[in-house]
Formats: structure tokens, C-alpha cells, sequence
């Protein structure tokens, strides 16, 4: 299902990348349904909140923290948060950025899912675990709906547990 509905768009956003649009995903009912069921199963019983990075991550955060009746966490691009932050620099597929994490959102000592749609150089999700280490939480693993094989971001996970639900 998830597969069927993902378009690919050539060339975007730059000359030579095939892009896959998960929006149309996104906007089925049914297969939203199924795909937030399938990423938190694995992890079942194993997470006290569900942590969604800026932007594509929030959707699916949010919507498996409430069906399993835990706290969202925003994972938030540099500069949005109001508060004092924890920064990680990284290095995404068409450039550098940075991510922050409000200091104490999360208690030290809880455990956190982190959810995205998709995982290529795996830029993102590392710094995004990183900033749960820095602040004392335990990362019990990751979910996206598209894992981008050849770009070997499964690897720069190493040593947690990722759950990908459609492997290209
Ligand atoms: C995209 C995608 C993932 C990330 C994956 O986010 O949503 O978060 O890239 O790439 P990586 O594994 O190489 O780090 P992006 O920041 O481009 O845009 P968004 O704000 O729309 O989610
Ligand atoms: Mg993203």
C-alpha cells in the first residue's frame, strides 16, 4: 500500500535525484493508519514518548503518540525553540543544519521512539539521538516509513534498533 501510493518526482528538488513524495501516504487514511500501527509495534511497551523530527517527522510522531497514549517530542530545526536547547550540527543529504531539543522536555531516564518519514544518510536521525543522549534518555529505537538503502543511513545508526517500513 505504502509503496503504490509514494510518488516519484525526477529531478527534484536538484538535476539527477528521484525524489519519492510520501505525502499522497500521508493523505490516505487506511495506510496512515497502518503505517504508524506497523512502525511502533516493534517497540511495544519499549517507549515513554515518541520523539518527531522538523517537519515530515511531527506527522508521524504525533500521530503514534496518541494511538499508543504517550507524549510527543518536537525535535525542531535551529532557532524555533524558545527555551534553552540542546544543538546538534549535522550534515543533510543537500547540505549542512542543525537540530535542537528543549532542555528538559524529557525526563532524564525515560525512554524515547524517534520517528521520521525517511531515512537516506542517516544525518538527521544520528543527531537527532544525540541530543536524547545528551539530555540522559534512552533512544529504544527508530522508525521511518522509507529507508533510502544505497545512502547507507542504517549504518550510521549503528547499534540501535530502525524499523523501515518500505526499503528502496
Ligand atoms: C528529510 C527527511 C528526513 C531527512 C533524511 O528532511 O524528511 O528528515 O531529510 O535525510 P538524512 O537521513 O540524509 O539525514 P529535510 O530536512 O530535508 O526536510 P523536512 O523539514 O521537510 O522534513
Ligand atoms: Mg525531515
Amino acid at each position: 500500500m505504502i509503496s503504490r501510493l509514494t510518488k516519484t518526482v525526477p529531478d527534484y528538488p536538484q538535476p539527477g535525484i528521484s525524489f519519492k513524495d510520501l505525502t499522497p501516504v500521508f493523505a490516505d487514511g487506511p495506510a496512515l493508519h497502518a503505517l504508524v500501527q506497523a512502525l511502533v509495534e516493534p517497540f511495544a511497551g519499549q517507549f515513554d514518548a515518541v520523539a518527531g523530527v522538523e517537519a515530515r517527522g511531527f506527522l508521524l510522531a504525533a500521530a503514534a503518540a496518541y494511538a499508543t497514549g504517550t507524549g510527543v517530542i518536537t525535535v525542531r530545526k535551529a532557532g524555533k525553540l524558545p527555551r534553552e536547547v540542546y544543538r546538534e550540527e549535522y550534515v543533510l543529504e543537500y547540505g549542512r543544519a542543525a537540530l535542537e531539543l528543549h532542555k528538559g522536555d524529557v525526563p532524564a531516564g525515560s525512554r524515547v521512539l524517534i520517528l521520521d518519514d525517511v531515512l537516506a544518510t542517516g544525518g538527521t536521525l544520528s543527531a537527532a539521538a544525540k541530543l536524547f543522549e545528551r539530555a540522559g534518555v534512552h533512544v529504544a529505537g527508530f522508525g521511518v516509513v522509507l529507508e533510502l538503502g544505497e545512502l547507507r543511513g542504517r549504518a550510521a545508526l549503528a547499534g540501535h534498533r530502525v524499523r523501515s517500513l518500505m526499503r528502496l
